[in-house]
């Protein structure tokens, strides 16, 4: 059974499919913990679902190295397999990533390497594209930049504004994340063999 930490900054609506992903017998992994950087209405949902959770509150640090210190402490105390980040809107410090590398997983709410960063949905309707996307990719030291696992084209529709095309993505989102969880739990997708073939 893969061992999962999901981190969290927001409503944590993958969060929230990946648990009742989880809560079925035959998923072959378990969310462990639910951390944020922040009072996320999404731990709600961790705990509707007795997962304990822990809060590392970015504005309590004064670096992001010693935030991601804090960071790496709880998640050592829980020892997960794999990381997921899921709406968490800070990058890691390298320290934390090269600690971990491969195994944290990040949700994207485009087609990258298109629309990295923090405001994928806005940057695709404002830069008047057609079509924009969902992908799961690895971690690593550069911003939404690391190996794509996993990626599904959503096209943008005439009047679609931020709110109604992320609504449109999330689902996406939520079903690649699932995805990707699961094989990775049964072996059928190795990550240090994606991260080191990775260009
Ligand atoms: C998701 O769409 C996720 O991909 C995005 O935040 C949303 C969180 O929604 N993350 C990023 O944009 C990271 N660059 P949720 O809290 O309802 O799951």
């Amino acid at each position: 059974m893969l061992t999962v930490a999901v981190l969290i900054s927001g409503a944590g609506s993958n969060l929230r499919a990946l648990l009742d992903a989880a809560a079925e017998p035959d998923y072959p992994a378990r969310i462990v913990v639910v951390g944020a950087d922040r009072e996320a209405d999404g731990f709600a949902h961790a705990e509707e679902y007795g997962i304990p959770a822990f809060l590392v509150p970015w504005v309590q640090f004064a670096t992001r190295e010693e935030w991601g210190a804090e960071l790496g402490a709880q998640l050592a105390v829980w020892q997960p397999d794999l990381v997921v980040l899921s709406g968490l809107m800070r990058l890691l410090p390298a320290t934390l990533v090269d600690e971990w590398a491969p195994r944290i997983i990040n949700t994207h709410p485009a087609y990258l390497p298109e629309f990295p960063g923090a405001h994928g949905v806005r940057d695709a309707l404002a830069a008047g594209a057609s079509q924009t996307g969902a992908s799961v990719i690895i971690v690593d030291n550069g911003v939404d930049s690391g190996p794509i696992l996993a990626q599904e084209r959503v096209p943008v529709l005439t009047g679609d504004d931020e709110a109604s095309l992320h609504e449109r993505i999330k689902p996406v989102e939520r079903r690649l994340l699932i995805d990707v969880v699961r094989r990775i739990a049964i072996g059928d997708l190795d990550l240090n063999a994606v991260a080191s073939t990775a260009p």
